[in-house]
């Protein structure tokens, strides 16, 4: 298998620019909290992919001016904007791609599972409408905590009869941006060519960069290992602490979310290479039905995953691995007992 880097958001901006051929713009997608600190630079990063047709933004509050300002950059996509809740069911339909940033974000001194008793009510509502109204469509969930969050989603779809493993994605790229980031700087690699998977989950320890599989091969010692993997596990605080109370990444998760977002689309219009870490439904760990790891996306979804990056670890690596596995569990546990305990 080969494992190609993704290619940045600007390259797909350059060949906007250029003039060879390129397949029509097609694919419809929503974003479902728009308006917010993430929703906003998303958004535009999306109104420059040339695959997407149509955006949908939506939110509960300010996303007219939104989509106004966007809808004057000249891309190719159509920028209609959906206010409160009685126009969610008109945002969903027809779209391929959901990508949810609703909710709200950390605080100094919280960690996100303390964002479960707000996010976790905000992504059932949305989600029960994305398998009302569009069940067929992929979905990206940004809201925190999302160890938990996904198993929400997965539980809503499976009631309503919906639920395609396949098509459901919690979004980890930002793990994988920060831990390529910071790698390429301690080792002073070209930031384009560093790929390391992250898998686990989405938050403290679940977060588990797996940095012997670095490409391209790197050496590290211990000492580097401890500081890189705690640093890259802890990176979402660095920014809920530098912004002080202001909210937590909106700008890097934007770029993520969005690079996250082409892949998918990517996939569906056929491109056979792209691989992304993702936290899915998944076998790779037993005890574990939600784990983010490497896998292929072809047009349905989830094609393959990529167990070759779980084994032959580190002795470090490992004992991190089975240390996660606790706390993650309690997190989908804690998901899926919240959409079944109610009626
Ligand atoms: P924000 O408060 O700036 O924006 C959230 C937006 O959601 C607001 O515009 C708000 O009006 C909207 N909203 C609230 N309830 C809604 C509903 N029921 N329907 C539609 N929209 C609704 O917050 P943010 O900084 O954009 O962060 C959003 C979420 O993303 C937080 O939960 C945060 O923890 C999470 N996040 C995840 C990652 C990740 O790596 N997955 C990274 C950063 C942030
Ligand atoms: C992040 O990793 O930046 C996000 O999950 C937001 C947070 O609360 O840290």
């Amino acid at each position: 298998i080969s494992l190609r880097n993704h290619k940045p958001l600007v390259t797909v901006a350059a060949r906007n620019a250029d003039v060879r051929p390129r397949a029509a713009a097609t694919y419809k997608a929503a974003v479902l909290g728009a308006g917010g600190g993430i929703g906003q630079p998303l958004s535009l990063l999306l109104k420059m992919s040339p695959l997407l047709s149509h955006l949908n933004l939506y939110d509960i509050a300010n996303v007219k001016g939104v989509a106004a300002d966007l809808s004057h950059c000249n891309t190719p996509s159509l920028v209609t904007p959906y206010t409160g809740a009685e126009e969610l069911a008109e945002s969903l339909k027809g779209v391929d791609l959901i990508i949810i940033p609703a909710g709200v974000p950390r605080k100094p001194g919280m960690t996100r599972d303390d964002l479960f008793n707000i996010n976790a009510g905000i992504v059932k509502t949305l989600v029960e409408a994305a398998a009302d109204y569009a069940p067929k469509a992929w979905i990206n969930i940004i809201s925190n905590p999302v160890n938990s969050t996904v198993p929400i989603a997965a539980e809503v779809l499976k009631k309503k009869g919906v639920f395609d493993p396949k098509k459901l994605f919690g979004v980890t790229t930002l793990d994988v941006v920060r831990a390529n980031t910071f790698v390429a700087q301690q080792k002073t690699l070209r930031l384009i060519d560093v790929d390391v998977p992250v898998v686990g989950g989405h938050a403290g320890i679940t977060i588990l960069p797996l940095l012997s599989k670095t490409r391209p091969k790197t050496e590290f010692t211990q000492e580097e290992i401890e500081k890189l993997t705690v640093r890259i596990q802890n990176a979402g605080t660095e920014v809920v602490e530098a912004k002080a109370g202001a909210g937590s990444a909106t700008l890097s998760m934007a770029y993520a979310a969005a690079r996250f977002a082409e892949s998918c689309l990517r996939a569906i219009d056929g491109d056979a290479d792209v691989y992304e870490c993702t936290y899915v439904k998944s076998d790779v760990m037993q005890e574990l039905p939600f784990f983010a790891s490497r896998v292929k996306l072809g047009k349905d979804g989830v094609e393959a995953f990529v167990h070759t990056d779980i084994r032959g670890l580190t002795e470090y690596e490992e004992k991190a691995l089975q240390a996660l596995v606790p706390e993650l569990k309690g997190s989908i546990e804690k998901g899926i007992n919240f959409v079944n305990k109610q009626p």
